[in-house]
């Protein structure tokens, strides 16, 4: 598959967390990109033939031995380059200036007087926050450059040789910390490197479509649909590049939140494909039956989900094509490891080795979640199924704790659509919130009546990555009101606490 037709920006990765956020930002400028690891070799980044090179920062120190080193040659293939962070110090210690460990590290934001004459700063008033986070700086600058920003602790804060077209920036314009940021790099985009704002979703669409009808022809394709964004948007778009030719399998483990299986059969009735639900709760809760240990749930569910799915290809006579819902994060290789590996990622937690089929099919690879939500509203989905907070693949069985049963479960998925309700009609919402059924009763006193109930905890919290996350501090009226009504509204509930943990040490999801 081709990248994109588009004029494109490489991003070349030294191992910096904002490679995506700054892939994204150029996209959001009409511009295509790719991310790249920083050992990309000359040969294949001349081939990409992009219009400019970003690179990024990296948590190295670029004067120490085994630190990601660039060539030369780099800078004279007559394309502009942006060095950030990191990538500033690289083109300065390649270019023949120095880096050295600064005397006082800047960390956040900080008030940076700027060059309004160069070309990334026009139209820019001076001087602007920009976020700061290193500990090295450009102590001389290489041959031909200029200083381009400054601050109080930082005399080289931005560079540039406007002849060369090769700027670098000491901070982050690809963070919302940096107001500005995003104006800077418009500014690289279409003041250096030419850029045509070509790039939309869109082209990729109509693009994609052309390619899918390419590579599978009259044939027909198979989907694992799990109702998950990607899966969902994956579904929407195959549907309209192979009118009558892909087959939903869409496995009801009985383990989602309430009313999400018939929301995901809803968004796609009445589109041109062939929807399979298979309502394989008991199923699963047989295999379940008694298990208490999270990781054993998980691969059960897994193992199960797989043998479904091949029950119910057979039935359908097989396919030539499988269809995933992979996306750009999945396939970007990460640049700060040689060995990185590729991870295959499957939202439907695990498929069959042992089918046979044609090839795969991958229309979301080139984009980003917040690209693949935005396309499924073009494609005319729910927002209920395009702005779905993350759900784990094994459901409600990991949010059940110790051994699951339909009952824990229907008592769960009442506690949990009643979080969800009011959390939703808060102003801004966490990045994910639910509710857990602990297996702790506890005592409790209904009208005359002692009680001994179940315990139900709230989670919401706020994460970009998910690999790290803080708790949400909702407001106890609203926290007050949802326990009311818990306890109130489901039966077999006396008691509701709210989870304050982060993680580390604790993990999002309980089991
Ligand atoms: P943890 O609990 O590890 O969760 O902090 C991080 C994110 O991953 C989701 N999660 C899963 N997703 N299969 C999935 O597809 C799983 O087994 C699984 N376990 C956790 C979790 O909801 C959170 O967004």
């Amino acid at each position: 598959m081709k990248e994109t037709e588009n004029r494109l920006v490489l991003v070349l990765d030294f191992g910096g967390q904002y490679k995506e956020l700054i892939a994204r930002r150029v996209r959001e400028c009409r511009v295509a990109s790719v991310i790249k690891p920083g050992r990309t070799p000359l040969d294949e980044i001349k081939k990409l033939a992009p219009i400019g090179i970003i690179l990024t920062g990296g948590p190295d120190s670029v004067y120490k031995p085994g630190a990601p080193k660039a060539a030369a040659e780099l800078f004279e293939l007559g394309i502009p380059v942006l060095g950030i962070c990191y990538g500033m110090h690289l083109m300065a210690h390649t270019l023949g200036g120095s880096v050295e460990p600064a005397l006082v590290s800047e960390y956040g934001r900080i008030d940076t007087e700027i060059d309004t004459k160069s070309q990334i700063f026009a139209g820019l008033d001076s001087p602007q926050i920009c976020l700061m986070s290193h500990t090295d700086q450009v102590t001389r600058l290489p041959e031909g450059f200029k200083t381009a920003a400054r601050t109080a602790d930082c005399e080289t804060a931005a560079m540039a040789d406007e002849k060369r077209g090769l700027y670098a920036t000491q901070f982050h314009p690809e963070v919302e910390n940096t107001p500005r940021g995003t104006a800077m790099i418009r500014n690289f985009l279409y003041g250096v490197c030419r850029a045509e704002g070509d790039y939309d979703l869109g082209g990729y669409r109509a693009r994609m479509i052309e390619e899918i009808r390419g590579q599978v022809g009259e044939r027909r394709v198979l989907l694992g649909l799990s109702g998950g964004v990607d899966s969902s948007v994956c579904a929407a778009l195959l549907a309209e590049a192979l009118p009558g030719r892909l087959y939903c399998i869409f496995v009801d483990h009985g383990l989602m939140r309430l009313g999400e299986g018939d929301e995901v059969e809803a968004a796609f009735r009445g589109r041109k494909l062939h929807f399979l639900r298979v309502d394989a709760g008991a199923r699963f809760l047989k295999k379940l039956r008694g298990v208490r240990d999270p990781e054993r749930k998980r691969r059960i569910i897994g193992e199960e989900f797989v043998r479904v799915f091949e029950d119910e290809a057979k039935k359908l006579g097989g396919a030539d094509f499988l269809a995933q819902g992979t996306i750009y994060p999945d396939v970007v290789e990460s640049g700060a490891n040689a060995s990185a590996t590729i991870k295959s990622h499957h939202n439907v937690g695990g498929l069959p080795e042992d089918m046979a089929f044609r090839g795969i099919v991958e229309p979301l690879r080139g984009l980003f979640k917040d690209e693949v939500r935005k396309l499924g509203r073009e494609l005319g989905l729910p927002r209920a199924l395009t702005e779905r907070q993350p759900f784990p693949g094994p459901g409600l069985a990991v949010r059940v704790m110790g051994a699951v049963t339909k009952e824990k479960l229907d008592t769960l998925r009442l506690a949990d659509a009643i979080f969800r309700e009011e959390v939703s009609r808060l102003r801004s919402r966490p990045d994910q919130y639910f509710a857990v059924l602990t297996d702790t009763r506890s005592v409790g006193v209904m009208g005359d009546f002692r009680t001994y109930g179940c315990t139900v905890a709230l989670r919401a919290v706020k994460t970009t990555d998910f690999m790290t996350c803080e708790y949400v501090p909702l407001p106890h009226r609203m926290l007050g009101r949802v326990s009311a009504r818990i306890v109130n509204e489901v039966r077999g509930v006396s008691r509701v606490v709210y989870d304050i943990t982060g993680k580390p040490p604790g993990t999002i999801e309980w089991e």
